[in-house]
């Protein structure tokens, strides 16, 4: 049974009635929560987008019919219900922003059934992810899911304002583009029209972004769908969304700047929250050093220290062995946790492999000032002694080494601070620690192609003292005009000054491993509009997915996307991607060479 709305007209959200309405007629329309009977009076709790409100039905108002569809209301159904505010009668509820007013129903109707949901629609609930996707729409009907798209909505709104007031213009760029592989894999369109030719799904807006600073447009954004194939995780989905801008005739700190108002204006006028600015720098190699990560969590301490020189030639091969081939030693000091148990060590030491370590060398300071260690029996007392003296050891406390390449002792050392951060529950979940991090190196040395990288993107300025370095030896120590802001230990976004000079753009791709001709395949009508005048540029994209999840406290982004994607890419309610049938493969000329 389907009643029509008809006649009828909504004149407040549930939440949004207020204890000033009392005595007044109001129309309200959403879902079953609850239903209880209570002999003579029903109660329903009515639920839409704003929050709750209790419904009373009783006979004499709502007549002989009316009462008894309401004792066939189940939850989910869809209602509209029409009626007087006034005060409880029964006990007041202080949970709820209408704890202490009901609607007496005067006029009931059931604008749909519903079957009973494969979960309860509660807030926080406990249900199996596949299921809740699977069923994303009524996941959706959840209060925080719901709170977390509408705080997004907030955001975005901020935003575009923000940005409006600062003269940016928002332009879109084509979903269709030119596939130009740099960085992530691509997702490619196949064309119908020129049969063998694909296009690429966009993994940033980069390009178009500099071109449209080629046009004068001056100051860009734009709220960005992109596009990447790779891994998912907790932070990482297929299809994101950016906050992508670009300004022509800036520096790096021009950009620090609106952007740092940008993000404070964000906080202050969606969570009331004031971010003191300016918002605190650190160089990469800083960042590397006391974090071992390029996008530290400054909540806490538990900071590296390199020990190398404390260590060096002190007849511990693994110590020395690592010092000997370039490396280094490198500690964390796990203050009070001098205790653990050689079970638990072992699981670190696992847990330390797990992430590309070749052990772990650990060192208790026992109560009584003797050790418990793995290695001290191969050092001598007085390395032992200066050893904890440089890494502020005192009794009771743990001591964790590792040995070898910086980039491997850095990872397993800033990975393990974060697990056990967590772990001994080190972190202040309420702060909100905004950081830069700035001066990256310019490439990135990937053990897999075995070629440098760039690390940021191939049009990214050195640093001009560094320029003379990008085509020798020492490449791996240039430096970039990069910048990234992190939040609470998550790259919440990241850009650059960009090449604008050719001499330098060759040189870049030169260092690359590009010939000219290769980088005018692949970017030529970047570096041909470069060539008509082009005004010194420079920009940066946020994952906004990103920035709502720490906004709310998500622990993935998945909370904070409407329709996101499992592990696998797929998605569990339409069941995308799914094979086509051989019409839609012979109108592109596709044959599928392998399939599952
Ligand atoms: P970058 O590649 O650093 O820079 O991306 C910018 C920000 O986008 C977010 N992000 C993602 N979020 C969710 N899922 C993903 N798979 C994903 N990948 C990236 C991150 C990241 O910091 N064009 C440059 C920006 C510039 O130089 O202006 C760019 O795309 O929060
Ligand atoms: P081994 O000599 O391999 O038995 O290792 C002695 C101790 O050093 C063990 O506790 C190992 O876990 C640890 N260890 C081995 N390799 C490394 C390394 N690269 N860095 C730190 N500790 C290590």
């Amino acid at each position: 049974m389907s009643e029509s709305i008809k006649g009828l007209h909504r004149t407040h959200r549930c939440a949004e009635v207020t204890n000033g309405e009392i005595g007044t007629a109001v129309t309200l329309m959403g879902w079953v929560q609850k239903r209880r009977n209570l002999g003579s009076l029903i109660f329903v709790d009515l639920r839409d987008r704003s929050g709750l409100m209790q419904i009373v039905f009783d006979e004499p108002q709502i007549g002989a019919d009316g009462f008894a569809k309401a004792g066939t209301l189940r939850n989910e159904f869809v209602i509209a219900v029409r009626g007087t505010v006034q005060k409880r009668t029964a006990a007041v509820n202080e949970n709820l922003a209408t704890g202490e007013i009901e609607v007496i129903a005067e006029e009931l109707r059931v604008l749909s059934e519903a079957q009973t949901p494969p979960f309860p629609i509660e807030e926080n609930l406990q249900t199996k992810d596949e299921l809740r996707l699977k069923h994303r729409y009524l996941d959706l009907r959840r209060p925080d899911l719901q709170r977390n798209l509408m705080l997004r909505s907030r955001v975005t709104n901020v935003v575009r304002s923000f940005l409006t007031e600062e003269g940016f213009i928002e332009i879109e760029t084509p979903m269709l583009q030119k596939s130009t592989p740099e960085g992530a894999r691509d997702y490619l369109v196949p064309s119908r029209i020129h049969q063998g030719c694909f296009y690429a799904l966009p993994q940033s807006p980069q390009l178009f972004k500099q071109l449209l600073m080629c046009s004068g447009f001056d100051r860009y954004f734009q709220i960005a769908k992109c596009f990447r194939d790779e891994d998912l995780r907790a932070d990482r989905q297929p299809e994101f969304t950016q906050i992508d801008m670009e300004l022509s005739f800036v520096e790096a700190d021009d950009v620090i700047d609106v952007n740092e108002r940008l993000l404070a204006r964000i906080w202050k006028d969606v969570l009331d929250i004031e971010i003191p600015l300016p918002l605190p720098r650190m160089t990469w190699q800083e960042a590397m050093d006391r974090f071992g990560s390029d996008k530290p969590d400054t909540r806490f301490g538990m900071e590296l220290k390199n020990v190398s020189d404390v260590v060096s030639g002190c007849g511990f091969g693994v110590f020395d062995g690592a010092l000997e081939s370039g490396g280094s030693v490198r500690g964390i000091n796990v203050k009070g946790q001098g205790g653990m148990s050689r079970k638990q060590i072992d699981k670190l030491v696992e847990e330390a492999k797990g992430m590309g370590a070749k052990g772990l060398a650990y060192l208790c300071i026992n109560e009584d000032g003797s050790f418990k260690s793995s290695f001290t029996k191969f050092l001598s007392e007085e390395t032992a002694d200066a050893l904890v003296k440089a890494m502020d050891g005192e009794a009771g406390d743990l001591l964790l080494f590792a040995a070898d390449r910086d980039k491997i002792v850095w990872e397993v050392l800033g990975s393990l601070r974060i697990s056990l951060a967590k772990k001994l529950e080190l972190i202040d979940e309420s702060r909100f620690d905004f950081l830069w991090v700035v001066d990256f190196p310019l490439f990135e040395w990937s053990d897999e192609q075995e070629r440098y990288l760039a690390m940021h993107h191939p049009f990214t300025m050195p640093f001009e003292e560094d320029i003379e370095l990008m085509n020798t030896d020492e490449k791996g120590k240039a430096r970039a005009v990069a910048y990234d802001i992190v939040l609470n230990g998550t790259e919440l976004g990241g850009g650059s000054v960009r090449i604008h000079q050719d001499d330098v753009q060759e040189k870049m791709f030169e260092a690359l491993g590009f010939t000219k001709e290769e980088a005018h395949e692949r970017f030529g009508f970047l570096l041909d509009a470069f060539t008509y005048g082009v005004p010194p540029h420079a920009g940066l994209a946020y994952g906004l997915d990103r920035l709502i999840m720490l906004m709310v406290g998500a622990d993935s982004i998945r909370d904070v996307i409407a329709f996101p994607k499992v592990k696998d890419a797929s998605d569990l309610m339409t069941e995308a991607p799914t094979p086509v049938d051989g019409v839609q493969l012979d109108e592109l000329g596709l044959v599928v060479a392998k399939t599952e």
